[in-house]
């Protein structure tokens, strides 16, 4: 592709963009700069989920934290319960590290470029490319899933993900290199992909009858749109397998424990368990990891909570007993008052599992 090639392939692109941009809370009106503080949050939300999903999150937090310095002022539990539901709770703490950064050593305003951008917390290669071209039209082209989509199938490269990363980052650089030689909208033209990557240039049936790069398409020509990006074949995941305990208290209460700050589900509260291994579950060694000593022993529930994590599948068996209210052990809460702890979708899981299964009252 020449040189032309690439303007004009950018020219028709921002004209489609124009007609067909999709309306979201966090996008600025035509020509008009958007806030970074509001592109940078809907990006680190848009990082776990779709679009949809994003929408209420997205304008509850700009509601309740109205500026990047307000978000730092908060409290981080404040934070991660408003986070329930999004994922991933070290993308929230990080969030919050974020907002901090921002506030203490930016006076508040975002830095305006890539590299900057990429010093703070949570930020990574994609982040920070795509804040800088949406809020500050710095001539970067973002690459996420959508972007790798519709460049692989335009240069029809055919070397699977993730070994196609590279040669797709340097398709995009070249777009970039034009959007600095021509100069202007940046924001729009990385916008432009994704929205054509999610409404067009689907991963099937992809719309290219109404694609306005169909002409210079190689895939399309090829006939071989729909099958690209070609990906890897993925691995098995493992299995892991863990006891969870329902500790029930004198009062009906039930243990709660926050996990390790480092690790998965890093700093959330949590139904105590043992350790989470692969293999099959060693009901002995897990009985040693009861956070509390029951009064009497500890008695499996029927059924199994399951759950998928991205690396792995987890199964939780449940154990439940009365125990005496060790302060050590944890905090104890009453079970009508769970949900005004962010618990994590698992942990949510073998709760409800424990009540339909245990009752209030300890098995
Ligand atoms: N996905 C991630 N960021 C996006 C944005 N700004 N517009 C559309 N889709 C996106």
């Amino acid at each position: 592709m020449s040189e032309q090639d690439i303007q004009s392939l950018k020219s028709s692109l921002l004209e489609w963009y124009d007609r067909h941009r999709r309306v979201m809370p966090w996008r600025a009106e035509a020509g008009m700069r958007p806030d970074p503080y509001a592109v940078w949050l809907s990006e680190i939300m848009l990082q776990q989920t779709t679009v949809v999903t994003v929408g209420p999150y997205f304008r509850d937090f700009i509601a309740r934290w109205p500026t990047v310095s307000d978000l730092a002022a908060a409290d981080l539990d404040a934070v991660l319960h408003a986070w329930a539901g999004l994922g991933y709770y070290a993308r929230a703490r990080n969030l919050h590290k974020c907002a901090q950064a921002v506030a203490a050593e930016h006076d508040g305003v975002f830095p305006d470029t890539k590299e900057a951008l990429a010093k703070l917390p949570g930020i990574g290669a994609y982040t920070s490319s795509a804040i800088a071209s949406i809020a500050f039209d710095r001539a970067v082209v973002p690459v996420d899933g959508n972007v790798e989509r519709v460049l692989s199938r335009l240069r029809r490269i055919e070397t699977p993900l993730p070994l196609s990363k590279d040669l797709i980052k340097a398709e995009a650089d070249r777009f970039a290199a034009c959007n600095r030689s021509g100069g202007h909208r940046s924001g729009d033209f990385a916008q432009a992909l994704m929205d054509l990557g999610a409404t067009v240039c689907t991963p099937k049936k992809p719309k290219c009858l109404t694609c306005p790069w169909r002409a210079s398409c190689s895939a399309r020509i090829a006939g071989i749109a729909e099958t690209l990006p070609a990906k890897m074949p993925k691995k098995e995941k493992p299995t892991r397998r863990a006891v969870a305990f329902w500790a029930v208290g004198p009062n009906g209460e039930v243990l709660l424990r926050r996990r390790p700050e480092k690790g998965l589900l890093g700093g959330m509260m949590e139904i105590p368990s043992s350790d989470w291994m692969e293999g099959p579950l060693d009901r002995e060694a897990a009985l040693a990891k009861a956070p509390v000593t029951p009064k009497s022993d500890w008695e499996e529930l029927p059924g199994i909570v399951r759950h998928t994590f991205t690396h792995f599948h987890f199964e939780i068996t449940v154990m439940a007993a009365r125990t005496p209210r060790a302060s050590w052990a944890g905090v104890w809460v009453p079970v009508d008052r769970l949900d005004e702890h962010a618990l994590p979708t698992v942990m949510k899981k073998i709760v409800r599992h424990a009540l339909s299964r245990a009752g209030r009252k300890a098995a």
